[in-house]
């Protein structure tokens, strides 16, 4: 099938019993191929691509397919399940408000939302005090780039200049895209907007320890070399709170030295902490590993714990900008997602889930070092914080980056009964629930290390 660059055709594989596992069939398990010939006769093929798995059924961190077998999840989705897959809280949150009834209600008012909303408000803390909320992350980002300008345009600036950075990630609508730095992705616009710019992502094996302010300095001079005036023409900047395809952080100092001249020029900070929000890097939201105080926050993924929300959170000088009934949304705010919002907030703050993911996260990177140790010819980098980890693989006789390995590292840990993030890229990415076990999780890393054990044998 033409959009899937693994193999579709069912093989033997080693039966696999633990606690944590179970494959007793061919893999991919029989009724899957079938499946995806069904979707591929009546879905864009732009859909196309993931691990050949049909997901059954979820709970907690564990996935089912067909035929019942039972993979450890490293990929919570996509960063999603935070709370776990098929979360109780969740479910009886979705249950009640459906029992009420009442699905939909669109701007309407409604006391779901307003539990909602003083919840989200009350657990992300200073200086957010206003939240507008969405359904996907495309959205979030949206409205934090109409944000940024509107602010802008109030405080005089001359143009609306929004600064991104390479090689980060926003969204595949209009102005998220064009922020994103994907020339590919992006071609389809067929014009770049002249008051997105973008500036180099301080990658850490670049620079040494101290280095990320002077290279921002040094990217700012090159911006302003172009003409640009920073106070009168820039009124935003964006920045994913670290870079997703390989959980690359920036540098704190790179970070900070942003913020200085943001409060310096009357610009607005805003992070994109769809992967790195509700917990998943063992702070509430990623931003905060930085030590600065953003303008916005834009939110999705783990925070509807697997319903359709996203949101940007900001002071209410910012987000009361646009004029009564010209940012809302038919699906904003529903009370079904307001719900599951809801329990996702309450779930995080009774599991103690920010505190068990840092643990945790301690727990993963201790064995994922264990793991470069192992190869230390092929996994160059281990990234990440909390329970967000990516290891960059790299050809070692011609050093150079090695995805079509890391793709069949994927496919063979799903044979084995453990799902990893397959990126595409020369990055295998680890985001499992943080409510997964300690004895699921070093197992998962044991099984990445005897796939990339076996793939590199071949
Ligand atoms: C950093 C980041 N921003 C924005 C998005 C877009 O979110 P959505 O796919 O919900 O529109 C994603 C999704 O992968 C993301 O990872």
């Amino acid at each position: 099938m033409a959009g899937y660059s693994f193999s579709l055709e069912p093989i033997e594989v080693l039966p696999v019993k633990t606690a944590n596992r179970l494959i007793q069939t061919r893999i991919p398990a029989p009724g899957t191929r079938e499946l995806l010939a069904r979707l591929e006769s009546c879905e864009s093929r732009s859909m196309q691509g993931q691990l050949p798995i049909v997901w059954q059924r979820a709970e907690d961190f564990s996935v089912f397919d067909l035929a019942d077998n039972r993979y450890i999840d490293f990929t919570s989705t996509i960063f999603v399940a935070n709370v776990g897959h098929s979360n109780s809280r969740i479910n009886q949150a979705i249950g009640s408000t459906v029992n009420q009834p009442l699905y939909s209600c669109y701007a309407y008012s409604n006391e779901m939302r307003a539990n909602y909303l003083e919840k989200l408000i009350a657990f992300a803390g200073h200086p957010f005090e206003k939240a507008f909320l969405l359904s996907a992350g495309t959205e979030a980002t949206e409205a934090a780039f109409k944000l940024m300008r509107m602010h802008g345009q109030k405080v005089g600036k001359r143009r609306l200049g929004i600064v991104c950075i390479e090689g980060n990630w926003h969204g595949r609508t209009l102005a998220a895209q064009m922020m994103s730095s994907n020339l590919a992705q992006r071609q389809w616009i067929g014009y770049q907007d002249a008051d997105i710019h973008h500036i180099a992502f301080p990658y850490p094996w670049e620079l040494t320890e101290g280095q990320g302010a002077d290279f921002f300095t040094a990217e700012l001079k090159k911006l302003i070399n172009t003409g640009i005036d920073i106070a009168q023409d820039i009124c935003g900047f964006m920045l994913e709170t670290f870079q997703g395809w390989g959980a690359v952080f920036y540098p704190k100092d790179f970070v900070q030295a942003i913020e200085v001249v943001c409060r310096e020029h009357g610009i607005l900070l805003s992070f994109d902490e769809m992967q790195s929000g509700f917990a998943r890097t063992g702070e509430k939201f990623g931003y905060q590993h930085y030590g600065v105080t953003p303008d916005l926050i834009c939110c999705g993924k783990g925070m509807g714990g697997g319903v359709p929300l996203s949101g940007v959170l900001g002071r209410a000088a910012i987000l009361d900008l646009p004029e009564v009934g010209s940012m809302s949304s038919t699906h904003s705010a529903n009370p079904l997602v307001c719900a599951a919002g809801l329990a996702v907030i309450e779930e995080i703050e009774s599991r103690n889930i920010v505190a068990e993911t840092k643990r945790k996260g301690r727990l993963l990177f201790a064995a994922l070092q264990v793991l470069q140790d192992r190869f230390p010819n092929r996994v160059k980098h281990v990234l990440g914080q909390g329970l967000i980890a990516a290891i960059l693989i790299h050809d070692p006789k011609s050093g150079q980056p090695a995805g079509e390995f890391c793709s069949k590292v994927a496919q063979l840990c799903m044979q084995q009964g453990l799902l990893v993030v397959h990126t595409g890229r020369e990055s295998i990415k680890i985001g499992p629930p943080l409510t997964i076990s300690d004895d699921a999780l070093l197992e998962g890393v044991e099984v990445l290390g005897n796939c990339i054990a076996k793939v590199a044998q071949e």
